[in-house]
C-alpha cells in the first residue's frame, strides 16, 4: 500500500533502516542500536534520544548483535507503518536468545497509540516510551534492567528539548534536520499525529539559531526546519517582545550565514503567509520549495478531512507562491480513497495535480486508523481494488508532471549543494539545487568536495534525476 515516487524531505526516509554513527567504545561501557521510521520529526527525535543516552553512559553502535540495547523509533500513520515494525520486533527475537540480558525498546508514534497494551502484544518489548518521555529514558533503563518492564507515555504541553544538543547520526555532515516545533494542533480527520504528538508547542528561538549555529560551526551546510505545521509557529520570548512568528524564525534563521541553506518541512496550506513567501523570495540561501500537502482536490472530501480550504482556494494559494517565486517548486501528499470518495471526486484529486503541476508528491491510500475522526464518523467504504487503481492513476500522472518539470530543466544552470557520490556510481557526484531536485554530474579534475556549492548544466532529465556537468570554473 505505501508507494512513494519520490525522495522528499518530509518522509526522506520513510521505512529505510537508519544506521546509527559508531561512537567511541572506549568511552561507553554500554551501547545501544537505534531505528527510526516514519517522518523526519522521528529521526530527529533519535538524535535527542542518542545524545540522552550517551549521558547515560550507552555509545550508539551500528552492529546490532553487539547491542545492550535495541531501540526502535516507530510510526504510527498507516497501518503498514505499524506492521513493519512489527516485523522488526520479531526479527529481534533472535538477538535476545543470543543476549538474555539485551532491552528491547518502543519509541515514538506507536509507542504512544498502543502505550502499555504494546506489552501484552508483543512480548519481547521491554520499554515503552512516547515522544515527549525521552528524559525519563535512563529511569525507564534502570527499571528494565532490574527486571521490570517500563512505561512512560505522558504526553506534554511544554516540551521542546530545547535544551538538549542532538548527537548527529547521519554521517554526510552537510545537511541537518532541526526540530522548531512538536506536536499538531489541526484535526485532519484521518490523521493520528494529534494524538501521538500532543498539542502544538514552539521551541525557543534561541535555542533553535543556537543550534544552527553549531551546525554551521561543525561545517553544515543546510538546515532543514521542522514541524508537523512549520507555519503556525509562535514564540513568545517575553512579555516585553513581540512574538517570533515562522517568517522572523526563518529570516533569523537565513541570516545565520549566506552560505547555508535553509529548507522547511511541513506547510499548511491553510497557515503558509505571504510573510514566508516574502522572506524566501528575499533570501537566496531560502531554498524555493515548498512541500504543500493538498491530500485531496475535491472540496467535499478536503471538507470531511477537515483540512479547512477548498479546491479553489489551495489552487490560489499555489498562485500566489508562483507570483512571488516563478521559480519556487512545489510537492504534496494525496491521499486517495477517503472515506466516500467517488470517481468524480477522483478526477477533482487528478485535476488539481495539472494544475498545480508538482514537482512530486508522496501518494497513499487511505488507510483508517484508531481513535481518529473519520474512523469514528465515516465509513471506510472505498474498495481496496477502487483504491489500488485510482493510487495507480495518480501515481502514472505524478511521474508525467515530474518528468515534464524536469525536461523544462534541460539547457539551465542551477548551483548545487555537493551531498556526495552519486548512488549509482563514484565516478559521478550528486547534490540538489534549491528546488530539491537532485541532479547527478561527473567527477572531473576540479578539486570538489562534498560540502561545496557548484554550477551544473543540466543536459539530461528522467523522472527522478537531472543529470548535467560542471560549469567550467
Ligand atoms: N503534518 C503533515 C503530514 C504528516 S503525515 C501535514 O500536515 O502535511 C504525512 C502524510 O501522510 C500526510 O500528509 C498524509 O498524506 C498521509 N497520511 C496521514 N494519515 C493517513 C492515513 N490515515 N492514511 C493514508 N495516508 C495518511
Ligand atoms: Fe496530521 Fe493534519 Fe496535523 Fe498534518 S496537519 S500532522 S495531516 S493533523
Ligand atoms: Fe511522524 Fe509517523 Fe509519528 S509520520 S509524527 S512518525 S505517526
Amino acid at each position: 500500500m505505501e508507494t512513494l515516487i519520490s525522495k522528499d524531505i518530509n518522509e526522506a526516509k520513510q521505512g529505510e533502516v537508519y544506521a546509527p554513527f559508531a561512537n567511541d567504545p572506549n568511552t561507553y561501557n554500554k551501547k545501544f542500536y537505534i531505528e527510526s521510521y516514519g517522518c523526519a520529526m522521528n529521526f530527529s527525535d533519535s538524535e535527542i534520544v542518542a545524545s540522552i543516552l550517551n549521558d547515560k553512559g550507552f555509545g550508539a553502535t551500528r552492529i546490532i548483535e553487539e547491542a545492550d540495547l535495541i531501540f526502535i523509533n516507530t510510526c504510527s500513520i498507516r497501518e503498514k507503518a505499524e506492521q513493519t515494525v512489527r516485523n522488526k520486533l520479531q526479527n529481534y527475537a533472535v538477538f535476545k536468545k543470543t543476549n538474555p540480558s539485551l532491552l528491547v525498546g518502543v519509541l515514538g508514534c506507536m509507542a504512544e497509540r498502543l502505550k502499555a497494551k504494546l506489552l501484552e502484544e508483543e512480548k519481547l518489548v521491554d520499554i515503552v516510551v512516547g515522544p515527549d518521555a525521552y528524559r525519563s529514558l535512563p529511569s525507564l533503563i534502570e527499571e528494565a534492567e532490574s527486571g521490570q518492564k517500563s512505561v512512560n507515555v505522558l504526553l506534554s504541553r511544554e516540551e521542546t528539548y530545547a535544551d538538549i544538543s542532538p548527537v548527529r547520526l547521519n554521517q554526510n555532515g552537510i545537511t541537518a534536520f532541526v526540530s522548531i516545533m512538536r506536536g499538531c494542533n489541526n484535526m485532519c480527520s484521518f490523521c493520528v499525529v494529534p494524538f501521538t504528538r500532543g498539542r502544538e508547542r514552539s521551541r525557543d528561538a534561541a535555542s533553535i539559531i543556537e543550534e544552527c549555529k553549531q551546525l554551521v560551526a561543525e561545517g553544515y551546510k543546510e538546515v532543514t526546519l521542522l514541524g508537523q505545521n512549520v507555519d503556525s509557529y509562535h514564540y513568545q520570548p517575553g512579555t516585553e517582545t513581540e512574538a517570533i512568528t515562522f517568517d522572523k524564525l526563518l529570516e533569523m534563521v537565513a541570516l545565520i550565514d549566506p552560505q547555508l541553506r535553509v529548507r522547511f518541512s511541513t506547510s499548511h496550506p491553510k497557515d503558509i503567509t505571504d510573510e514566508v513567501l516574502h522572506v524566501m523570495a528575499k533570501y537566496p540561501n531560502i531554498c524555493k520549495y515548498i512541500h504543500l500537502p493538498v491530500q485531496s482536490g475535491n472540496t467535499r472530501i478536503l471538507q470531511l478531512m477537515n483540512r479547512t480550504y477548498t479546491k479553489e482556494w489551495y489552487l490560489s494559494k499555489v498562485k500566489r507562491i508562483k507570483e512571488i517565486m516563478p521559480d519556487c517548486a512545489i510537492s504534496s501528499d494525496i491521499i486517495v480513497g477517503f472515506c466516500t470518495e467517488t470517481e468524480a471526486d477522483h478526477q477533482d484529486t487528478l485535476d488539481i495535480m495539472r494544475q498545480s503541476k508538482y514537482e512530486f508528491s508522496y501518494m497513499y491510500a487511505y488507510s483508517e486508523r484508531p481513535g481518529t475522526l473519520a474512523a469514528k464518523r465515516y465509513q471506510d467504504d472505498v474498495s481496496e481494488a477502487d483504491k489500488m487503481r485510482r493510487l495507480d492513476e495518480i501515481i502514472a500522472l505524478q511521474g508525467q508532471l515530474s518528468l515534464a518539470s524536469n525536461l523544462q530543466d534541460i539547457g539551465k544552470t542551477f548551483e548545487v549543494l555537493v551531498e556526495g557520490d552519486s548512488k549509482k556510481s563514484n565516478k559521478d557526484w550528486s547534490g540538489r539545487n534549491s528546488q530539491n531536485k537532485m541532479i547527478v554530474f561527473p567527477k572531473t579534475d576540479a578539486p570538489i568536495t562534498k560540502g561545496m556549492y557548484v554550477q551544473v548544466t543540466v543536459t539530461k532529465a528522467s523522472q527522478a534525476t537531472l543529470i548535467g556537468h560542471l560549469v567550467d570554473a
